[in-house]
């Protein structure tokens, strides 16, 4: 199976439409943990076991991962559980807007591809409007959790995050990395990091009440941060 394939690609930009909870969960107002890139579904298959008072949602890119997620998860009977084929930045953002509010409690981004090119940062997950997508969805206090190996990627993600000024991080978190999981399992590539001592950098953030920026102070926001001295100036 190919391991990485290209979000922008024609294929991939066609918008997906997502069902709604409803139609994917027995109880569908239970919270809602929605996790972006969720693979073989490893993770959530043994999160959804421990957690039968949250709905999770596992959304990904390669379809075969999602069919093979989405069998055992019936083999199981987990119906607090789904995993849908998409591509996150093209059908995701619009599915969230629909969701009944205070609904989705936790996003979770781990281990997201790294597309080290900078040709390629266009391809990486988490862009400006994904964020801000997740920050309207949330409820003050909701969960976005982040976690990679590789400071490069988890490093601009955080600099979204911080400059969208949305998310707090909890009280007595270490900074600028969390030192524990805050969610009771380890993903996939989270399991390989640790026993191969590759670095895991985590960030738990919580939603703030401030109101989220138009794109366009999100991205003059963004340039501050690359370049401080465009705010001195002011
Ligand atoms: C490196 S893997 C990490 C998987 C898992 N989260 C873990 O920590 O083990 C990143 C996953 O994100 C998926 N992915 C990348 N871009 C995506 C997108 N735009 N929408 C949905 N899934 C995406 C990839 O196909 C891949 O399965």
């Amino acid at each position: 199976m190919r391991q990485h394939v290209n979000p922008l690609s024609r294929f991939h930009q066609l918008p997906r439409p997502l069902p709604p909870p409803a139609d994917c969960f027995a109880q569908p107002d239970l919270p809602l943990h929605l996790d972006i890139g969720s693979a073989r579904g490893r993770f959530l298959l043994e999160l959804a076991a421990l957690e039968p008072e949250i709905n999770h949602l596992g959304v990904e890119i390669r379809r075969p991962l999602v069919e093979a997620a989405e069998a055992e998860r019936q083999e199981l009977g987990l119906t607090n559980l789904r995993f849908l084929f998409c591509n996150a930045n093209v059908s995701l953002e619009g599915w969230m807007g629909q969701l009944p509010r205070g609904l989705l409690r936790r996003v979770s981004i781990q281990f997201p591809d790294p597309w080290f090119k900078t040709k390629h940062h266009k391809r990486r997950v988490l862009q400006p409007s994904l964020l801000r997508a997740i920050a309207l969805a949330l409820e003050e206090g909701g969960w976005l959790f982040l976690q990679s190996d590789v400071a490069a990627v988890i490093e601009p993600m955080v600099a979204l995050c911080e400059a969208s000024g949305c998310f707090r991080r909890p009280p007595g978190d270490a900074l600028p990395w969390r030192a524990d999981n805050p969610l009771p399992v380890p993903t996939e590539r989270e399991r390989y990091a640790l026993t191969h001592g590759l670095p895991v950098l985590r960030v738990l953030y919580q939603r703030n009440g401030t109101a989220v920026p138009s794109p366009e102070a999100l991205e003059a926001a963004l340039r501050a941060t690359d370049n401080p001295a465009d705010t001195a100036r002011g």
